[in-house]
């Protein structure tokens, strides 16, 4: 498949406490398949905010969809998102944590008999309530447990990075089609107005021939080690913030270029010293040339001032977005000659419903997948060109499809 043909067409056409949870203590672990790492229950994230009355199941066609892992994203961005999708509702929970998923279950009126735990996730295949599963678990347990709902039978939304490596996204696509089920990468910005408005701007050549792309996914990550945040534990979390922070950047450069990158030149900084930077690099740099002559510098960091830009420059105009990829309040504007042009196109809180709709017609009407596994593959592929690229200090040549060019890396 060629995502970036996909992406073309689309744009044309836009003109209570279960038996199974009641097994388990408070903070349940459970083995993964294939990665040795442990599914733990946490504790209920600071300032959620649980719905005061039960969501309604809106179409008669809604799927249901299990939230595997209630921690922060699911429990403040996508749970509540539910409310506002036609197509889709929350029908069951998985958690390690039973006292949280109580108290979530009842808020948002899923059934006591619909709330698992990681020890009982295998009874979904008999729950004809739940078609689909939403895997919102620390990345390196994204592979296992797609896998384990693609054997109970289910649909998968895989939150982003799809895994930690492009083999782990391979298995998980070849499990994906043993089963006959769909698998969607969770790049939301794929379903909001502001980027789908620079999508179609790029298109329409809005700036020129591109020269330059600029993405800036930065923030200071607060004290903190391997052992207390999963997303400085590299096991869990992957090598820093590209496969966290940077993949909005690293999307946003082939979303809007609409090309392959065929070279990769890399930077990465590890502080010594620094108990947050233990496992994980704090920074990644990264420049990419494109067939057309454009050239993308990514930058993402841990360690750096708050910052979360794109920028496109062609010899025709200047495209801004910054915030750029936020959950709400995203700005952009459009410079040709001396106009500078705001640009508004519609509500950015909608991307999370939108993106749940999308699932959702994929599997009832099976209208091709706009964030295939297919795309997250080829981020992953970019991912480990992009490191390979900082061990060996040179520039590394890439297939098409982004893998390393023989002889490379
Ligand atoms: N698309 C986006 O904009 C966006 C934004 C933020 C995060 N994400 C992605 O969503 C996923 C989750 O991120 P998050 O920020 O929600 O993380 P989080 O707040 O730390 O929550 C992760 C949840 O996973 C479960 N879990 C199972 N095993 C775990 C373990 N060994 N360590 C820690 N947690 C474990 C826990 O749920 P239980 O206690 O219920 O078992 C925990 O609450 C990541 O893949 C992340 O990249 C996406």
């Amino acid at each position: 498949m060629d995502l970036f043909d996909g992406r073309r067409r689309r744009l044309l056409q836009l003109a209570g406490v279960s038996p199974a949870i009641a097994l388990m203590g408070p903070a349940c672990a459970q083995q993964s398949g294939g990665s040795g790492m442990n599914a733990e229950g946490q504790p209920m994230p600071a300032r959620v905010r649980l719905p005061s009355a039960p969501q309604e199941k809106g179409r008669s066609d809604s799927v249901g969809v299990a939230i595997v892992g209630l921690g922060g994203f699911a429990l403040n961005q996508m749970m509540p998102s539910f409310a506002r999708a036609g197509r889709a509702h929350i029908a069951g929970l998985v958690s390690g944590n039973a006292e949280k998923a109580k108290r979530v279950g009842d808020a948002y009126g899923v059934p006591e008999d619909a709330r698992y735990s990681y020890e009982t996730f295998d009874q979904i295949a008999s729950d004809e309530r739940i078609e689909a599963v939403y895997i919102v678990l620390p990345n390196g347990l994204h592979a296992d447990w797609t896998e384990k709902a693609f054997a109970a039978g289910k649909h998968v939304l895989c939150e982003k990075p799809m895994a930690l490596s492009s083999e782990e996204c391979e298995r998980m696509m070849a499990a994906a089609r043993a089963a006959d089920r769909k698998l969607m990468v969770a790049y939301r910005c794929h379903f909001e107005p502001y980027n789908l408005k620079a999508m179609a701007l790029m298109d329409d050549e809005a700036v020129g021939a591109i020269r330059l792309i600029r993405t800036e996914q930065h923030y200071v990550m607060g004290p903190t080690s391997p052992r207390e945040n999963w997303r400085a534990n590299r096991a869990l979390a992957g090598r820093g913030p590209l496969e966290d922070y940077g993949i909005y950047g690293l999307q946003s450069a082939l979303y809007l270029s609409n090309e392959m990158p065929h070279t990769i030149q890399a930077y990465t900084q590890q502080p010594d010293n620094d108990p947050r930077f233990e496992d994980i690099v704090a920074s990644v740099q990264t420049q990419m040339q494109f067939p057309s002559g454009a050239v993308a510098q990514l930058s993402t960091s841990y360690d750096t001032q708050g910052a979360n830009r794109v920028m496109v420059q062609g010899r025709a105009g200047t495209l801004e977005m910054d915030p750029a990829t936020s959950y709400e309040g995203i700005q952009m504007s459009l410079r040709r000659g001396r106009s500078v042009e705001a640009l508004n196109p519609g509500d950015t809180g909608t991307q999370f419903a939108a993106q749940l709709d999308h699932l959702a017609d994929a599997i009832r009407d099976n209208v091709d997948l706009r964030t295939p596994g297919a795309m997250g593959l080829r981020d992953l592929r970019l991912i480990e060109a992009i490191y390979a690229a900082a061990e060996t200090g040179a520039p590394v040549g890439l297939l098409p499809d982004g893998r390393l060019k023989p002889g490379n890396g």
